[in-house]
């Protein structure tokens, strides 16, 4: 047996023996009392009775342990033309400052933080200081609209917002403030303060008694020690989408989280303490969560912060730049930036300006990696490429080729085996229980437990927690996604069973788009899918039914329908089609077949089912696709 199958054997038959050894890599105020408390299944919780604080295991720690004046966090922006290092005694200094400042706000252990920044390094800071004295974060993406925001605040109920002036986008700069001024004046719930960072590109008016300027409020205040938590508290919430418009309140806590992502830097990312690593991604995304913060802090490494897209910011090198300026041992974005970056430089005449002899390997997750796009950047870059796979909800990843174990040979297509901890079973669809033998397709389920760092719950929502991933499947997890395992034990990731959809690396609910559409008052009925796109993976595809009477101009509608969707839920939506049609294929029980418009806009062959209502609306479909220039050449 190789190193990586005692360890995964090891993790599932004595899950207790095989974490509490990982989390020797945690510094502890108290250890457990229970490494697993298994008592009320299907809620586990990792090292019951646990006392320490994670901002103390990503910061001050390694201070003590000698690493104050190496690199703990570099920002790169090339939409501002800045590059600035903090050593970890300056970060820490810097977060516990802020952390003081939080607290003589009133913020205390337990308090909801809600942060709406860009990829500045304060995003990091105050989630950090957050931490640091036991406050639950929520961090919502730049690219969501007021609308989703105040759903978060009314679930999360903060007391404090903290946000920057504004974001930078290629050739717009965005007003944040306004966006959460509209957000507060929705939600029911209202934060007591505002902590706005002023960026020099966009000043935000601020509102006498409730803002507060950050620098301000900084300068004042005095620097304040880590607040030990329990293992088992909130570190915290991060909305995601689920199968409504309505996000789920993804719970973190501290202990599992830590123990978890700082065994992940080693044995899936093969990083050391001092090396650097550069996730590409934004602090809004559980990528951005775990890999840009925590995990490479909470290991000693050097972490970066990218403000910048892969193209475009000045140029398809940016990348390469980076890793060259920073010595970047490992990189983790999601294939979209590849495909971006070969769409502008497909012979990779960039690639070849720049050195690359720190740089090991390319690590990819968020959507299914194609082949393709494997190909090209191996051939390119001269390095592993190695697709992982995982959700918001495990924080990390449950499919990989554990790089720190040995490279295994990669299979295209697969995300490799299964991460120790995770006990992945390929479940038949039709009964809910019974597995599919190796290369049947089924739904992919975790068996519980499932390791430390995955969500023990969602936000002051067990009974949600219950049903969206519990109730089916007894016993499991149910990850949302099917595949199927080949004769060498390989995973295979081939698609949602939901409504989920990914576009660009972004995870979407097409559920949420068409409860948009609905409020148009012209609308009778409406469906969204996702189709294929050669840049973005997916993008959204609205159909409309209008009300009897409507004879507006179909164009003038379609484009109220389009800039509804980015008003509510925002640019990040990507919602930039919309068909009207006569009517919707439906079953004769009235179930729309998205699955088979999917299939038409994508110019895939499809059957259509015996319970088809009236197979003439196929033929209408396909022509109004047609007519819009569906399936793409
Ligand atoms: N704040 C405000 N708006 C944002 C935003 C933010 N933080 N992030 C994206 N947007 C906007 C974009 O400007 C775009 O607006 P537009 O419709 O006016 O053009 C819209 O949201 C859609 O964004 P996106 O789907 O990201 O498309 P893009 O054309 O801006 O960029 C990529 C395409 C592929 C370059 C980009 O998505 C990318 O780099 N993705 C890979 C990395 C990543 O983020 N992965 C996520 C998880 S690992
Ligand atoms: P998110 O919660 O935003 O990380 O999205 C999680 C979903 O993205 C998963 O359930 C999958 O559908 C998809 N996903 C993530 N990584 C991969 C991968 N490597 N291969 C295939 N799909 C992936």
């Amino acid at each position: 047996m190789t190193s990586y199958e005692k360890d995964y054997q090891r993790s599932l038959e004595d899950p207790e023996a095989f974490w509490a050894k990982a989390a020797e890599g945690i510094s502890w105020n108290k250890t457990w009392d229970r490494v697993l408390n298994a008592d009320n299944p299907p809620f586990y919780r990792w090292y019951e009775g646990a006392e320490m604080n994670t901002c103390f295991n990503c910061l001050d720690r390694h201070v003590e342990d000698g690493r104050g004046d190496q690199n703990a966090l570099i920002y790169d922006s090339p939409m501002t033309g800045q590059v600035k290092s903090y050593s970890y005694r300056e970060l820490t200094d810097i977060v516990a400052r802020f952390a003081g400042a939080l607290a003589g706000q009133g913020i205390k252990r337990g308090d909801r933080v809600l942060i709406y920044m860009p990829m500045v390094p304060e995003a990091a800071v105050a989630m950090l200081a957050c931490a640091r004295i036991g406050a639950i974060h929520s961090v919502v993406f730049g690219g969501f609209a007021p609308k989703e925001l105040a759903t978060r605040i009314d679930d999360a109920k903060p007391v404090a917002i903290i946000a920057a002036s504004c974001g930078l986008e290629p050739g717009r700069t965005i007003a944040y403030k306004p966006l959460i001024d509209g957000a507060i004046d929705m939600s029911a719930h209202k934060p007591k303060s505002v902590i706005i960072l002023q960026r020099p590109e966009c000043e935000a008016e601020m509102t006498p008694g409730r803002d507060h300027d950050w620098r301000e409020l900084e300068a004042a205040a005095a620097p304040v020690p880590c607040t030990p938590v329990l293992a088992t508290d909130p570190l915290y919430i991060l909305y995601t989408s689920g199968t409504t418009g309505v996000p789920k309140g993804v719970v973190r806590d501290n202990g599992g989280h830590a123990v978890a992502l700082r065994w992940s830097m080693k044995h899936v990312y093969n990083i050391n303490p001092g090396e650097v690593f550069w996730a590409a991604s934004d602090v809004g995304w559980v990528v951005g969560h775990s890999y840009i913060v925590y995990a490479p802090l909470l290991h000693g490494c050097t972490t970066i912060m990218f403000e910048g897209k892969p193209v475009g910011t000045p140029d398809a090198g940016t990348f390469w730049r980076v890793i060259q300026d920073h010595k970047v041992k490992a990189l983790f974005t999601a294939p979209t930036a590849f495909r971006a970056i070969r769409q502008q430089d497909p012979e990779g005449e960039f690639i070849a300006k720049y050195d690359f002899s720190d740089f090991d390997t390319l690590f990819l997750a968020g959507e299914r990696a194609d082949p393709d796009t494997i190909i090209w950047a191996q051939d390119q870059l001269k390095v592993p490429v190695i697709d992982h796979w995982w959700q918001t909800e495990t924080g990390w990843a449950i499919g990989a080729n554990c790089m720190g174990y040995g490279m295994k040979p990669v299979k295209l297509g697969s995300p490799t085996l299964p991460v120790p901890g995770y006990d992945i079973r390929i479940i038949n669809e039709e009964d809910g229980k019974t597995e599919m033998k190796r290369g049947e397709i089924g739904v992919i389920a975790v068996k519980l437990p499932l390791p430390p760092g995955s969500l023990p719950t969602l936000w002051q929502n067990d009974e949600g927690f219950f049903k969206s991933y519990m109730a089916d499947i007894p016993g499991y997890y149910k990850t949302g996604d099917a595949g199927y395992i080949d004769e060498d034990g390989y995973l295979f990731i081939m698609a949602r069973t939901d409504d989920i959809i990914n576009v660009a690396g972004h995870r979407l609910s097409t559920g949420g788009m068409e409860e948009v559409l609905a409020s148009h008052r012209d609308v009778a009925e409406c469906a969204v899918i996702g189709i294929q796109d050669k840049l973005k993976g997916q993008i959204p595809m609205g159909f409309v039914v209008l009300n009897a009477g409507v004879n507006r101009p179909a164009g003038e509608i379609e484009k109220e329908l389009v800039a509804l969707v980015r008003e509510k839920i925002g640019p990040v939506a990507a919602f930039k089609i919309a068909l009207i049609v006569k009517r919707l294929p439906k079953t004769r029980s009235g179930k729309i077949l998205r699955g088979v418009m999917r299939k038409i806009a994508d110019g895939e062959a499809y059957n259509a089912p015996a319970t088809i209502d009236d197979p003439a609306i196929l033929t209408e479909i396909t022509e109004v696709l047609a007519a819009a220039g569906y399936p793409a050449k």
